[in-house]
């Protein structure tokens, strides 16, 4: 039997080649290997969108990503978070097990409630939702960037409470992250991210991926001198798309002098504009099939629902809400 892979992205905006290396092409990677589950996290974007239109505009549009990027629905299962709703059902459960010192620890809280005045419940309690979407599916896997590995250990946490209180109900899931794409940098050499400002879009224009890449954070060394690879936000990022030979050849290139940083980001921005255009290509095939895109969401949400019969039933009787 297949072990099984389950991982979701909020929509909340453009995705970013942070969310490419970090997440979605492992998930791509892992869908011959692993019995797949994909979602878009649309509860948890209402921590932050409160906008009908933009929520599921958003959401269609993180859809097509996903497929442009390589999804094959026939493989893995796609699906939205709230057709799913028994989540919010666990999310209960879970909550009731649950500490508010415990949930007060979590970064990303800490770092939310340091920014703004006052965080939501919905925000404090993220991670216990995000649980519930792994642990309602049997995951065995959680393909993530780094930022996330606290958000699996709450998971795995929130299973071991569970399984203490109730009985033998959740396996316990493992994070998978990988450890070259764990953190992408943006282009100012800090985590990409879409908080951050400092994105290079995957699906942008031209011209928005031309003005990130220009944008790229550099020191002011002159185009003769001799440069560290390892010390440049530009060579950070071209990286993630050269291997062997063509890889080594421009670290020799900064190393021995000559190559400039203007040179070094056109470089850049051909390398991301072949990558990207076969996946554009594809992403305006589903534009323009929106209704497919739409059916594909259906069909998940299907079969991510029948996969959680069982173990929905599993849960309320061991909490003792069925009467039998
Ligand atoms: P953002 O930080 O831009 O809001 P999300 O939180 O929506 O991104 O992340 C969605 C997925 O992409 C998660 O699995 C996350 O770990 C991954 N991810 C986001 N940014 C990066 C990055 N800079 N490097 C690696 N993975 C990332
Ligand atoms: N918290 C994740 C993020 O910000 C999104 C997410 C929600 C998720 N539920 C999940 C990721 C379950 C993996 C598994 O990107």
């Amino acid at each position: 039997m297949k072990k099984r892979s389950l991982s979701g992205i909020k929509p909340t905006g453009t995705i970013h080649l942070g969310n490419y290396f970090g997440a979605i092409k492992q998930f791509v990677d892992l869908q011959d290997e692993y019995e797949s589950f994909v979602f878009i996290a649309d509860f948890h974007a209402i921590t932050t969108v409160q906008n009908k239109e933009e929520l599921s505009k958003n959401t269609l549009n993180i859809t097509m990503d996903y497929l442009a990027c390589g999804l094959d629905p026939k493989k893995v299962c796609l699906f939205k978070q709230s057709d799913l709703p028994e989540v919010t059902e666990l999310t209960w459960y879970f909550n009731c097990l649950t500490t508010v010192p415990y949930l007060e620890r979590a970064t990303a809280y800490k770092d939310a409630k340091a920014k703004s005045k006052e965080a939501s419940v919905g925000l404090f309690d993220y991670p216990i939702l995000m649980a519930a979407d792994i642990l309602i599916q049997d995951a065995d896997i959680v393909p993530v960037g780094a930022d996330q590995k606290q958000h699996v250990e709450y998971a795995r946490d929130t299973a071991i409470k569970f399984n203490n209180a109730f009985g033998e109900t959740f396996k316990l899931p493992e994070p998978r992250i990988l450890k070259e794409v764990a953190t992408v940098p943006g282009i100012d050499g800090k985590k990409m991210s879409k908080s951050y400002s400092n994105i290079i879009p995957l699906f942008g224009t031209d011209e928005q991926i031309r003005k990130a890449v220009m944008s790229i954070i550099t020191d002011s060394k002159a185009p003769a001198d001799p440069k560290n690879p390892d010390e440049c936000n530009i060579f950070a990022i071209h990286k993630l798309f050269l291997k062997g030979e063509e890889l080594e050849s421009l670290r020799k290139r900064y190393e021995e002098g000559g190559l400039g940083y203007k040179e070094a980001k056109d470089m850049l921005y051909e390398k991301l504009i072949a990558f990207i255009t076969p996946m554009r290509e594809k992403r305006e095939y589903y534009e323009n099939n929106i209704e497919e895109v739409k059916k594909i969401l259906k069909e998940g949400a299907i079969k991510a629902k029948e996969n959680i019969k069982a173990k929905m039933e599993l849960i309320r009787n061991n909490v003792g809400v069925n009467i039998n």
